[in-house]
């Protein structure tokens, strides 16, 4: 085909033949062959590499997504099918009984105590409301207390706003920010955004960004053997899980309290 180029048209001897001009692209004119030996086309040879090893890249890509998707729809299953009843063991180790935890611990302990429960990844505040043996103030028959007085209660230690977990979430005896709440001068507060949370009326919200509650662990108080156990959780899930059972493995048969330095900050 012409095209209406003259016979001496560059164009219908070294370049590319009319309707065929992309696969043209593809092949080595005759001329360009003078041998007469059998063509090779390297830049078909090329590009079709390239199309095989695309395929196998777009196979692999596409092996890969659907395991991406089967993980997202089906992750993997790390966790309890239950709540199981745990022991909790004092710092040093030893078991904690309510006697020990009365005369260790108060409304006025400014450290943070905590231990994981139900998952090692899931660390809760140990907490007695109760004011020093022989004084006034503190609370006592709170929301889900045991003990003698009703004092002692665990709650979350991830922040139900953004997860900020203790130290940065603290427990803040009476006197350590001018802030109060009616009568209330102790507190749960996160040093990350401010929210501030009631230890007396199951963590509820008392300042926010967060909008819920710290999930309450429920405390058994074994009165014949004065020891401690964990025995389940209330209220939202933990901040990070769907679920308060999923997402780690379980802690196991004990729980030993850590002590750590709270980070304060007054941010109301
Ligand atoms: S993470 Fe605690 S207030 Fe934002």
């Amino acid at each position: 085909m012409s095209y209406g180029c003259p016979p001496t048209c560059p164009a219908l001897a070294t370049g590319p033949v009319g309707g065929e001009f992309p696969l043209g692209q593809l092949r080595r004119l005759a001329g360009a062959n003078p041998g007469g030996g059998e063509e090779v086309d390297e830049t078909r040879r090329n590009v079709l590499k390239l199309l095989v090893a695309g395929g196998v890249v777009a196979v692999s890509a596409g092996g890969l997504g659907a395991a991406a998707i089967q993980y997202v729809s089906k992750p993997p299953l790390v966790g309890l099918s239950s709540y199981p009843k745990v022991q909790l063991l004092d710092v040093d180790g030893s078991p904690l009984t309510v006697k020990k935890l009365m005369a260790e611990y108060d409304v006025t302990t400014p450290d943070v105590y905590t231990f994981a429960y139900p998952l090692r990844n899931e660390p809760n505040f140990l907490l007695n409301l109760a004011p020093p043996s022989g004084k006034s103030g503190g609370a006592t028959n709170v929301v889900g207390g045991t003990g003698p007085q009703k004092s002692i209660v665990a709650f979350s230690a991830i922040c139900q706003h953004l997860g900020c977990p203790a130290p940065a979430i603290a427990y803040y005896p009476p006197g350590t920010c001018s802030k109060t709440f009616g009568s209330l001068a102790f507190y749960l507060h996160c040093s990350c955004h401010g929210s501030t949370y009631d230890v007396t009326n199951g963590a509820s919200n008392l300042t926010g960004p967060a909008v819920l509650p710290l999930p309450q662990v429920t405390l058994d108080w074994d009165t014949s053997t004065d020891l401690l156990y964990a025995v389940g959780v209330n209220g939202p899930p933990v901040n990070g899980h769907f679920d308060t059972l999923q997402g780690d493995y379980g802690v196991g048969a004990t729980s030993q309290v850590q002590k750590q330095t709270p980070v304060v900050s007054c941010s109301f």
